[in-house]
This record gives C-alpha cells, sequence and structure tokens, in this order.
C-alpha cells in the first residue's frame, strides 16, 4: 500500500528517470544474463555455482577404502617380481608400458611416459667385479663370490646384476686393508688422530649402517684411501638370527651370501642426473663431462658377510674398540696389514653409461581446480626383484590407482587434479623424479599441493609411520584415524585403527620427555623422490611406509638390495595375507582424497611455526654462546625475532581460516594458495652454500648423512666447519655464518609477510625523513 501511493505520487520528471533506470537495468540485466550463461557452460566446474562452493563428500572415502584389496596388491606384486628390473634395462620400459596399460584401464586420463636420457652406472659382463686376498708372493688365495648363491629357484635368471655400487670408479687398486667401523667422519678422524693412521694408498673396509654409502665412499677417497670395500655385518642385518634361527630362506634375516646393492653418488656430485645437473636429461640438454661430475675418483664395491669375514679374519694390527667390534666369529682388527703379509686387490669395471629410463604420469582430472595438483609417487625401478624396495609401493599404488580410478567412472569428481607418479631410476640417486622436477619446476611451483611418496610400502609389521613436512602433521594424524587396524592381535589390545598403533608403537614425547599420545611424525629426511620437490621447488610432501621395531636394532629390513629381496620374502614373512599394504594404501588414498577433495586444504600453518621455533631453540643450544662470543649476538635476536614474528602470523591466519567465506571461492583459494605457497617461501633462488641446487634453507639432506635431515642446513654447515678453521680462514667462515644467520632470518621473515592479508604484507620502514 505505502509503495504503492509513493509511486503514485512522484513527479513526472522522476518518473521519466525512473523509466531510463529501469532501461538500463533490464539491458544491464541481459548483458550479465548472458555473462552468466557462458560460464555456466563453460565453467570448470561443468555446471553451476554451487559446484565451486561445494564440500567433499566424504562418504567418498568409503568407498574407495572400501574398494582396496589385500589380494590385488598381492597379484600386482607377484606379477611386479617375476622379472629384474633395474632402471635403463628394456625391462624398465617394459613396466613402464604395463603400467601405461593398467592406469588407463582404471580410467586415469591422460597417461604419459616420460623418458629421460641420463648417466647410468653398470658393470662389465665379461670382466666380473671381485675382491681378490693375495698372499706374500702375489698370489690369490681368496676371490669374493662373483654373485650371490641362489638360494630359491626364483633367484636362478641370467639377468640378475652381480653385486656393484653404482658410480663406483673402475680400477684395479692394489693394497693394505683397513677397518674403518661405518666410515663416517668420526671414524674416520679417531684413526688419523687416535691411531695416526695414514690412509694413503689404503683399502679401507666399512660396514653397512648409520649413515648413506655415499657419503662413506666420499669420506674414504678424501682421507686418501685407493678403494673401499663395504659389506653388511650381521650385527646390522641378522641380529638375532642366531637366536632366533637360520636366515633366509629360512627366515628374513640376511644370509651370508647376501649382498647390498646400491649407488655412491653423493647429492652435492649433482642432484638427478650428473650430466645434465640442474637441468632436465632431454634431447636438447647441454652435458658435462664425466670428469666434471664429482662422482667417486675411486673404486668401491659391496660383499656378504661371508666374504668379508674372510678378509677380516686376516687383518692384523691393533684390536678394535668395543663399539667397532661386529657380530662375526672373528677378532675385529684395525690393520693395517694382513696377517700373511700379502695384499687386498680390486677388480672393478663399473662403469657409466648413458641410458633412457621411463617415468609414468597418470592424471584424475580435478573438477573445480584441475590446475591443482596432488601428487602421490613411487619409483619403480629396482636393483633386482625389488620385492620390498620398490615393487611393493608400486602394488600399492597401483592399488589406490584403481580403487580412485573405479570412483570416478561411477561419478566421483575430485575437487583438484590428482597425479600418479612412477619414477625412474631413483635407485641411482633420485634421477627419474628429480629430472621431471627440473623439467616442469616452474609450474609445479604455481600449481602443487603437496607430493605424497611411498617408496617401500612394508618393511617390517610394527607399525605404520609416517614423515612430512610440517603443514601435514594435522591431516597425517586424522586420516590415519580413518584406517582399520590390519593387525589382529592389534585390535585384540583395543587398537583399532592405524593410529592407535602408531601413537603406541611409535609415540610422540615432549621437549620434557613425555609422551602426548600421539603418534610421532619426524620431519622428512632425504633418500627417496621426495627429495626434489622438497629441495628445489618447495612442495609440502610426505613419506609414508610400513615400519619395523627399532629396536631390533637393524639399519634396514636385513635383505635390502639384495638378490633374496623377493615375492617369496614378502608372502612368507613380510606380510602374509598382504594386509600390511592394504593399510598402507588405504592411508595413501585417504590421504590424497582428503588433500585433493576438501575445499579448504587441510593444512595446519601453526604447526610449521612450532618446526621453526624448534629449529630457532636448536641453534641457540648448540651454538648460541659461540655465536655470541663471536659478536654475532645481534644476528642470533634477528633470527629469534623473526621466528616470533613468523610465530604470530602462523597464529593469525590460522583463526582467519575460522572466518573464511566459503560462498566466496576466490577467498577460499586465496587462503589456500597462501598455505600452498607458504613452503615456496623458504625457497632460496642462490641456493644452499656450496649447493647451489639446493635451495631450501629450512630443510635439506645434512651434508654429513644423505639419508638424515638438516635444519637451517646453511647456518649447521657454516657452523661445522668453524672449528676446523683458523686464523684468516676462520673469519671468513663467521662471515659466512653471519651471512647464513642473515638469510635464514630474511625468509623467515618473508614466510610470515606471505601469510598477511593480501594488502597487509609490508613491514612499515621506520625512518627518519630529517
Ligand atoms: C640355474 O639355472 C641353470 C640353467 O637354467 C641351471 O643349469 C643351474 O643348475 C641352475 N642353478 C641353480 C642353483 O638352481
Ligand atoms: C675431460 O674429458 C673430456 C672429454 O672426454 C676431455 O676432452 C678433457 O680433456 C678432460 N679434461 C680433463 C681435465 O681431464
Ligand atoms: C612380526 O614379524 C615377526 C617376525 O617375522 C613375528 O615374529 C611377529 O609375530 C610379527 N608380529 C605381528 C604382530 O604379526
Ligand atoms: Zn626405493
Amino acid at each position: 500500500m505505502l509503495l504503492e501511493a509513493e509511486t503514485r505520487s512522484v513527479s513526472k520528471k522522476t518518473r521519466n528517470g525512473l523509466l531510463l533506470a529501469a532501461l538500463v537495468v533490464l539491458v544491464l540485466g541481459l548483458i550479465l544474463g548472458g555473462i552468466i550463461g557462458h560460464f555456466a557452460t563453460k565453467s570448470p566446474a561443468g555446471g553451476t555455482w554451487s559446484k565451486l562452493t561445494a564440500e567433499a563428500d566424504r562418504t567418498v572415502s568409503k568407498k574407495i577404502l572400501s574398494e582396496i584389496k589385500a589380494e590385488n596388491i598381492r597379484k600386482y606384486l607377484s606379477d611386479l617380481t617375476k622379472q629384474t628390473h633395474l632402471a635403463g634395462t628394456p625391462a624398465d620400459l617394459g613396466q613402464a608400458e604395463e603400467l601405461k596399460t593398467f592406469w588407463k584401464a582404471a580410467g586415469l586420463d591422460p597417461v604419459n611416459i616420460i623418458p629421460y636420457n641420463v648417466l647410468l652406472s653398470i658393470p662389465d659382463k665379461d670382466n666380473p667385479n671381485k675382491i681378490v686376498l693375495l698372499n706374500e708372493n702375489d698370489e690369490a688365495v681368496f676371490t669374493s663370490q662373483l654373485v650371490e648363491k641362489v638360494l630359491r629357484p626364483e633367484q636362478n635368471q641370467s639377468d640378475v646384476v652381480p653385486p656393484f655400487n653404482a658410480y663406483s670408479s673402475p680400477g684395479t687398486p692394489k693394497g693394505d686393508l683397513i677397518y674403518v667401523n661405518y666410515g663416517r667422519m668420526q671414524d674416520f678422524t679417531w684413526l688419523k688422530e687416535e691411531k695416526g693412521v695414514d690412509f694413503t694408498g689404503k683399502i679401507c673396509i666399512a660396514r653397512y649402517g648409520k649413515i648413506f654409502r655415499g657419503n662413506k665412499a666420499n669420506l674414504a677417497e678424501y682421507f686418501g684411501c685407493i678403494g673401499l670395500i663395504l659389506y653388511s655385518d650381521p650385527s646390522d642385518y641378522a641380529a638375532s638370527s642366531s637366536s632366533s634361527g637360520a636366515p633366509y630362506p629360512a627366515s628374513w634375516w640376511l644370509p651370508p651370501t647376501g649382498v647390498q646393492r646400491g649407488n655412491v653418488k653423493m647429492s652435492s656430485g649433482g642432484l638427478g642426473d650428473p650430466s645434465s645437473p640442474g637441468y632436465p636429461g632431454i634431447e636438447s640438454a647441454y652435458r658435462i663431462y664425466e670428469n666434471e661430475t664429482s662422482l667417486p675418483t675411486i673404486p668401491v664395491h659391496p660383499i656378504s658377510y661371508g666374504d668379508a669375514e674372510e678378509f677380516l679374519k686376516q687383518l692384523s694390527g691393533e684390536e678394535a674398540p668395543e663399539e667397532w667390534r661386529g657380530a662375526l666369529p672373528i677378532t675385529y682388527r684395525l690393520g693395517p696389514g694382513l696377517v700373511n703379509n700379502g695384499k687386498i686387490q680390486m677388480f672393478i669395471s663399473t662403469h657409466n653409461v648413458m641410458r633412457d629410463t621411463y617415468n609414468v604420469m597418470g592424471i584424475i582430472r580435478g573438477s573445480v581446480e584441475p590446475d591443482r595438483y596432488v601428487m602421490l609417487g613411487n619409483h619403480r625401478d629396482a636393483w633386482v626383484f625389488g620385492a620390498v624396495d620398490p615393487s611393493s609401493g608400486t602394488a600399492a599404488m597401483m592399488e589406490v590407482a584403481r580403487a580412485m580410478g573405479k570412483a570416478y567412472q561411477e561419478g566421483w569428481r575430485p575437487r583438484r587434479s590428482i597425479v600418479f607418479c612412477s619414477w625412474a631410476a631413483e635407485e641411482y640417486g633420485i634421477l627419474g623424479s628429480r629430472e621431471w622436477v627440473e623439467h616442469y619446476g616452474k609450474i609445479l611451483g604455481d600449481r602443487a599441493v603437496a607430493y605424497l611418496n611411498v617408496d617401500i610400502a612394508v618393511q617390517g609389521n610394527f607399525t605404520l609411520r609416517g614423515r612430512a613436512m610440517p603443514m601435514l602433521f594435522n591431516v597425517m594424524r586424522e586420516s590415519a584415524k580413518h584406517v582399520d587396524n590390519p593387525s589382529t592381535t592389534e585390535i585384540a589390545k583395543g587398537r583399532t585403527t592405524v593410529y592407535d598403533t602408531w601413537a603406541a608403537n611409535y609415540p610422540e614425547k615432549d621437549s620434557t620427555g613425555q609422551a602426548t599420545g600421539r603418534p610421532k611424525l619426524p620431519i622428512l629426511g632425504s633418500g627417496s623422490d621426495f627429495a626434489p620437490f622438497v629441495g628445489k621447488v618447495g612442495v609440502t610432501c610426505a613419506d609414508i611406509r610400513y615400519h619395523y621395531d627399532d629396536s631390533l636394532g637393524i639399519s634396514s629390513y636385513p635383505l635390502y638390495h639384495s638378490v633374496y629381496e623377493t615375492f617369496h620374502l614378502v608372502d612368507t614373512y613380510m606380510d602374509p595375507g598382504f594386509k600390511l599394504h592394504a593399510a598402507v594404501s588405504q592411508y595413501w588414498a585417504e590421504l590424497a582424497r582428503n588433500l585433493a577433495d576438501s575445499y579448504l586444504l587441510p593444512f595446519n600453518v601453526v604447526d610449521y611455526a612450532g618446526a621453526i621455533s624448534d629449529y630457532v631453540d636448536r641453534v641457540e643450544e648448540s651454538f648460541g654462546e659461540l655465536i655470541r662470543a663471536n659478536g654475532l649476538g645481534t644476528s642470533l635476536a634477528f633470527l629469534r625475532d623473526a621466528s616470533e614474528q613468523f610465530t604470530k602470523a602462523c597464529e593469525q591466519f590460522q583463526n582467519s581460516l575460522e572466518d573464511v567465506n566459503y560462498e566466496n571461492p576466490i577467498e577460499v583459494r586465496r587462503f589456500n594458495d597462501q598455505m600452498m605457497d607458504l613452503e615456496r617461501a623458504f625457497i632460496d633462488p642462490l641456493g644452499l652454500p656450496d649447493r647451489p641446487l639446493t635451495r631450501n634453507v629450512v630443510f635439506a639432506p645434512s651434508k654429513h648423512n644423505s639419508y638424515a635431515g638438516s635444519s637451517f642446513p646453511g647456518i649447521t654447515d657454516a657452523m661445522f666447519e668453524i672449528e676446523k678453521k683458523s686464523g684468516v680462514e676462520k673469519q671468513e667462515q663467521w662471515r659466512l655464518v653471519h651471512k647464513q644467520l642473515a638469510t635464514v632470518t630474511f625468509f623467515i621473515e618473508t614466510a610470515a609477510a606471505s601469510l598477511h592479508p593480501a594488502t597487509d604484507y609490508m613491514k612499515p620502514a621506520e625512518y627518519n625523513p630529517n
């Protein structure tokens, strides 16, 4: 009524104005309608606005998880391990093609095979590697086995590559033998400084374990040895075989004839393909000479403990200290020299070759944000049959892809794209993934949400364990609560999910040593395909596996990289029934689904602040006094300050997520991008000192053990060197420490700024205009 009266009372002039306005509204409406109509048909959602703002359908989780079947994984593993599949061989391409066919049938689209031409290393078939014990007349009195003894019929295949260390230098060095324990820096240093050992012209023998074998080779070379022999001591690889019966094939323990293969390429010798450092090994690539790589210049070769016993028992010299003794039935001596007055000679034909090797990439396209990638990856190449490393992971990934592909074919449309990655030549030092990240790093920098790695799916039956970057801690714990416990004995203890066993068997402890009741989630080290994502691009990463009980005191699962790593081993001892494999697959799938489907990404930035602040505490504890005594107290205070700023920014950001307007998909995407990009904020394009290709200033492989992670590697490495220097060199080293403190401080400050509201990232300058 009122409206009508008012309308009627308006003047003629106003009425004309209103007519004009109505016309404008009509025209605008038509244009807008056109635009909306245009986007309704052309939008990536393929439908309505509501799809852009839809929360994930969580019922899909149950569907995918219940589709994952242990018996399928068993079947895949049986197929994958019928043949050897060393990188760069026809079998490598054969498995790539089979995987492509499998993924296509599972509904992934597209599926691509991406080749890279890279520098690999192989022994010479006609000139087998061996180590010979000579007597004083230079006559051979013992020769190491050329191949591992066949213990079961399925191992008797002509294409089994004999034991070797990839990227060893070829050669025939002859000399005295010295025992160097685990071949760590402290082992060499102790021999040199306490025992006055001169390594020049000597061959050293080290046991495997504790640190990456490439670091051992590097140190042997550095100290002047002319050759390095590696072996697996029973104390590290057959711990209780004497107490609990015979080794493989009667159990999972390493027999006296088993040998661990493995590469001895240092990461500093060019990450990925040694011939194309920093760039992908594609056709147009520039290649450096072999003599420009920093591959080992001495022969390095692995032997069994059966053979090692024959050499070690000949050692003369002082008895080795208690903690240097392994479990062989001999008196461990240091050498140098042999009781028969003879020498040791290595005959090593291992040499470098260029080969093609193949990544396979399969995609489930995202429906709303196809340009955001959640990646799952596992390497495909194995030293021999690879039933544990990596084919347990390959079989698991096949089942995850099949289950997700099935859900997709039945109508599930993940919000973001899911990318399955089957990497080539990981065993040679993380080649396939590194080349791909070098190839597509810019694109990944813009679009990669997370990378979830499974190298080995099952290496023991004690508990599921994850390692991750801090932003994933929360979602890793939550996802584990959705996966049923595969162990009936654990369920009988009231632990119904993998989370419960993880929390019980691998508990987190707080700084006072008290258990928090939650599972422990260590930071990623190195040693698998997540490394290039962390080190080059800054993508948040996780690594998952079922693990053995650490209290066994072993260095890895016993048959690691030996010919005995067969389907029989897994099927009989490691996971009869394949329920552990199924649990890993379910966990991996649940994590990926959660990250791909959640409207708001399930990251937690506050955990990142916790990690940074812990690292600052560690710098303070380890070096604080020394740093202050050398006049860099202010720099340390700046670092502490930056960490506090960062913590505040993380807390404010996490709180602001409470108020996100879910009606506005652009706003949600903005918050998601801020979280995704947080990891990138720690990438220094100039790289670490002496490691220009390693660019993450927070996380990097330790310079002294490539398997281990190092926090604030620039600061830690610079401080590690400080004691060794004196005079002017020491002054220069302190300048480097200063620079590293300032660099890390700067990156933490910018990381904090990146979490501020969009137009409020700059710190007002404090300036005095007068
Ligand atoms: C391995 O196979 C070859 C030929 O196939 C056979 O001659 C040899 O006896 C087999 N060795 C063992 C230990 O089974
Ligand atoms: C390195 O290798 C290249 C190609 O084989 C050769 O031309 C060059 O002389 C070598 N350089 C050195 C320093 O040995
Ligand atoms: C795990 O494996 C060991 C060694 O094979 C075995 O003794 C133990 O019973 C297994 N534990 C479970 C829970 O299956
Ligand atoms: Zn592996």
